[in-house]
């Protein structure tokens, strides 16, 4: 019955693809980008659709629903793999030994992986899988190896990392005997490692199988990741008077534009997250590279410009990426407007470098010589707390809620705590300098369990 009514169905999609195909082209003729779109399905695309409609409607459904549905892009578009491939699902092959299903015969049968990742999606996506390559997030896991203590000083275990650290930043993904390690998978962590070398996971923000522009054009997206104490983007944003505009009158957004069209003041008053970082705006274009339209490195111990970050110089110059920002500012704003928050920014961003982090990283160096403080590790004395909160929890809130107006992480979650932690932290240190004494060391410090040799999959050449 159900199998009727898909084979019915069938001509008239194919009908609507052709309509979207004839648009497409015309549409795309400057980009030369090219759609490769079927005409019609092979009996073994057919069988993934009619087989995982009875066993999965829920994931069906939201395939159904897609752009990639109604473009005749199928399961195996995506899914298809070589027998060869070091992410095949072994598993899978059963699937064609059923006697219960129709489809369930070797006649159907062909590999697949579940992992599908950027390169896979480059196929039919290459400009978006290029930017994103080139961004933070695509390249997080080199970063995050380079630069935290809490990995490469092994402060935290390996299930604390994949529950938290890793869901959003991403893992290294790997397969074990012939199905993919419950260690690593599921992950769709920004910058995860997959199996064929590429990075990243596109389902962080367009969720399978809508793959939704709508969905990633909320902030609701980019909040999953970007909240709590360290780096608070979503409650900032929901702060501010563009949150406000956006909770007011969102509903009436069009959030549905065609990719690449949508624009700010025609379909939304208020920008959200992806308006100001990625879609395009009168001359920024759209991008896939959240590193692109950033003078600072607010989230830095020392706040720096993108190419100055050592661990991963952006190939950038920040007066150009402030100027694209400054485009999508001035859809809705006059430039005083927009050119006197910048000088708001830079000041806080002055202050905050000089008058807080500088004498504290001062401090805690005078600390390590002296030998009040040990080195070995991080986190296990109260100081070393002190001065990681100082620059990672509040230093970051305060510059933040600057960069996007919500004034009460600039100031009560932002530079108030500062002040407080900042004397705290110089009154201990003192009185440790002044009798010469020795931190308190946790020798039992919990959980310090986790390996802290860098992943090979990203440093080969590291011993
Ligand atoms: C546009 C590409 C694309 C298409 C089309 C597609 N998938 Fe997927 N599928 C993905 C991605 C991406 C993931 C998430 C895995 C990842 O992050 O690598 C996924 C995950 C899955 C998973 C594992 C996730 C889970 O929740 O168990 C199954 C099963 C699956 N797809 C089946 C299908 C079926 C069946 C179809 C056709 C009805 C289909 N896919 C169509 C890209 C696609
Ligand atoms: C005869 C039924 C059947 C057919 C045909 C079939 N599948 Fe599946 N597939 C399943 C079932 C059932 C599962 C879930 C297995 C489980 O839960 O252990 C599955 C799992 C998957 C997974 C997840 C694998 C994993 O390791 O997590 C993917 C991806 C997938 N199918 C894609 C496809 C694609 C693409 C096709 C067509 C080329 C296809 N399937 C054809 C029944 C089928
Ligand atoms: C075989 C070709 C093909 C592959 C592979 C493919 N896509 Fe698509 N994708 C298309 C076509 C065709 C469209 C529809 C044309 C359009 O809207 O630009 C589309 C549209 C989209 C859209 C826009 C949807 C909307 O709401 O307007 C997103 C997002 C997207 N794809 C993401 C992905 C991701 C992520 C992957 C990999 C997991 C992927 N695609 C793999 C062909 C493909
Ligand atoms: C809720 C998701 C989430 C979790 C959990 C998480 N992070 Fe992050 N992390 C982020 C986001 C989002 C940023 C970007 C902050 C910014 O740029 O403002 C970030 C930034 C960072 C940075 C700064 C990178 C840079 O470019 O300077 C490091 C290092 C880092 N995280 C390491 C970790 C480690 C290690 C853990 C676990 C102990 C962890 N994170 C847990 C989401 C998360
Ligand atoms: C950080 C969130 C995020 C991630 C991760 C992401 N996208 Fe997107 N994507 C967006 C946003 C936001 C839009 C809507 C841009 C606009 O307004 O037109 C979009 C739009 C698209 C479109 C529609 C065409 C376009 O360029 O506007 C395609 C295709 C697409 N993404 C593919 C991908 C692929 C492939 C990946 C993985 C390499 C990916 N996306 C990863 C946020 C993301
Ligand atoms: C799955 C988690 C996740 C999601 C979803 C996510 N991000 Fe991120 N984002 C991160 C992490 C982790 C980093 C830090 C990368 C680093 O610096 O190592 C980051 C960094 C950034 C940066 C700083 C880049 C730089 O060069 O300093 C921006 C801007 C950003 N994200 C914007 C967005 C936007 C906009 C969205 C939604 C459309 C989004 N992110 C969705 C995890 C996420
Ligand atoms: C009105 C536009 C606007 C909106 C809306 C917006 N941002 Fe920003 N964002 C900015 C500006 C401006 C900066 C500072 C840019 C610079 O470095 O010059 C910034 C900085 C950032 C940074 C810090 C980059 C770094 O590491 O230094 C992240 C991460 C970020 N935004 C993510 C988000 C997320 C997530 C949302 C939604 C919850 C969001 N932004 C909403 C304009 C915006
Ligand atoms: C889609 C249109 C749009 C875009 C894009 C946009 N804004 Fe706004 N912004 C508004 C509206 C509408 C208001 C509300 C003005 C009012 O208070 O009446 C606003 C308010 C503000 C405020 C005042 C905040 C307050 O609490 O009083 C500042 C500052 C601001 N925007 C700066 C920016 C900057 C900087 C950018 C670019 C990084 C930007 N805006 C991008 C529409 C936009």
């Amino acid at each position: 019955m159900i199998q009727k009514q898909w084979f019915w169905t069938l001509p008239v999609v194919l009908m609507i693809t052709g309509a979207l195909a004839a648009v497409g082209v015309a549409q795309n003729v400057a980009k030369e980008k090219e759609f490769r779109i079927e005409r019609s399905m092979p009996k073994e695309a057919i069988a993934c659709i009619e087989c995982h409609k009875r066993e999965h409607p829920g994931l069906f459904a939201d395939w159904a629903h897609s752009r990639h549905a109604s473009a005749n892009i199928t399961c195996y578009d995506c899914h298809k793999a070589e027998a060869f491939d070091p992410d095949v699902s072994q598993e899978h092959y059963k699937q064609y030994q059923r006697s219960d299903q129709p489809y369930g015969t070797t006649e159907y049968k062909i590999p697949v992986a579940a992992v599908v990742t950027p390169k896979d999606c480059s196929r039919c996506h290459p400009d978006e899988a290029k930017q994103y390559s080139l961004s933070k997030h695509a390249n997080t896991m080199e970063i995050i190896w380079k630069i935290d203590p809490w990995l490469n000083k092994g402060m935290n275990s390996d299930v604390e990392r994949a529950t938290g650290c890793y869901h959003c930043h991403g893992t290294v993904l790997k397969m074990k005997d012939g199905t993919l390690d419950p260690e690593t998978w599921p992950n769709v962590g920004v910058g995860r490692i997959n199996l064929d070398g590429s990075k990243g996971g596109c389902t962080s923000c367009h969720t399978r199988h809508m793959f939704s522009v709508m969905e990633a054009r909320k902030p609701e997206a980019c909040g999953q990741c970007h909240l709590g104490p360290d780096h608070p983007q979503i409650e900032i944003y929901m702060e501010s008077k563009h949150g406000d505009i956006y909770t007011a009158h969102g509903d009436d957004y069009n959030w549905t534009a065609a990719p690449g069209t949508w624009s700010p003041g025609v379909d939304f008053r208020g920008p959200t997250c992806a308006s100001c970082h990625m879609s395009g705006a009168g001359t920024t274009l759209t991008t896939h590279d959240v590193t692109e339209r950033l003078s600072w490195e607010i989230q830095a111990p020392l706040t720096i410009r993108p190419s100055d970050f050592k661990p991963f110089p952006a190939k950038t110059n920040w007066q150009t990426e402030r100027d694209k920002m400054k485009v999508v500012c001035t859809q809705c704003h006059g430039k005083t407007w927009v050119d006197n928050h910048y000088v708001k920014l830079d000041k806080v961003v002055a202050e905050y470098n000089d008058v807080y982090f500088k004498p504290a990283k001062a401090m805690l160096n005078q600390l390590y010589d002296n030998g009040l403080l040990d080195k070995t590790k991080f986190f296990d004395e109260r100081l070393e707390v002190e001065y990681y909160e100082l620059w990672h929890h509040e230093g970051r809130r305060a510059r933040m809620g600057t960069a996007m107006m919500a004034p009460d992480y600039a100031w009560w979650h932002g530079f108030y705590e500062c002040k407080k932690r900042y004397n705290n932290y110089m009154e201990e240190a003192r009185d440790l300098i002044k009798h010469n004494k020795k931190a308190y060391q946790a020798t039992d410090y919990p959980n310090a369990t986790g390996n802290t040799s860098k992943p090979k999959e990203v440093f080969p050449t590291d011993p």
